[in-house]
């Protein structure tokens, strides 16, 4: 029997967009100034985080143009990744309405965010400002399969279960906001600093 014909595909795979953008850092040193003012006076919020700093929630008010610029950047990406995923299931492009919210993450050496997901959002990123001067690398961002069993009973040891993102200062990530994601413990002696973001589709869901 000759299969060379018989089709092949992957079904349920998930998007996963990184884009740097070039000569960010004049960008960078403006947004690592106004988010490390803005820290000096507000105690931030806990959430994932354990440890580190997580900023208001909002529309980085408090990082002035530059905070403008980078959210420019991140609708950017979702509105291209966005038409990617509808290529991809074969449908037209479709003007979408987006509600975005963003924060500012500081960590120092030993913070970490535990795994976790975004729940009500469509899309969810995070830009790297800084790597706060790793000793052994940045610590990456990890990525798990929403559904753990597929790696576990299918081809185990072929099918990976989790995919890590290594930071470096002008790389935006984005991914579906249901994806497990965690951060490893900064280990380094400057400030990690990263923007966290969503995107949620209107309405919603
Ligand atoms: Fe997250």
């Amino acid at each position: 029997m000759d299969f060379a014909e018989a089709r092949f595909a992957n079904i349920f795979a998930a998007p996963l967009v990184t884009h740097v953008i070039k000569d960010a850092t004049e960008l960078n040193a403006a947004l690592r100034q106004h988010i490390l003012t803005h820290q000096s006076h507000n105690p931030g919020v806990s959430k994932s985080n354990r440890g580190g700093w997580h900023s208001d929630v909002g529309e980085l008010e408090f990082c002035g143009d530059a905070g403008r610029l980078i959210i420019a950047h991140m609708l950017g990406l979702v509105e291209e990744a966005t038409r990617r995923v509808f290529a991809e299931f074969r449908m037209p492009a479709a003007p979408l309405t987006w509600k975005l919210y963003a924060w500012a993450n500081v960590n120092r050496a030993g913070d970490f965010n535990k795994v976790h997901v975004h729940p009500a959002s469509t899309w969810s990123g995070t830009y790297y400002v800084d790597n706060g001067e790793p000793t052994d690398g940045a610590a990456p961002l990890h990525l798990f399969d929403p559904c753990p069993a597929r790696a576990l009973t299918f081809m185990p040891k072929v099918v990976q279960d989790s995919v890590f993102v290594h930071p470096k200062p002008g790389l935006m990530v984005l991914f579906p906001s249901y994806v497990p994601h965690t951060v490893f413990p900064h280990e380094g002696t400057g400030a990690r600093i990263s923007i966290a973001f969503n995107v949620r589709r209107e309405p919603f869901p």
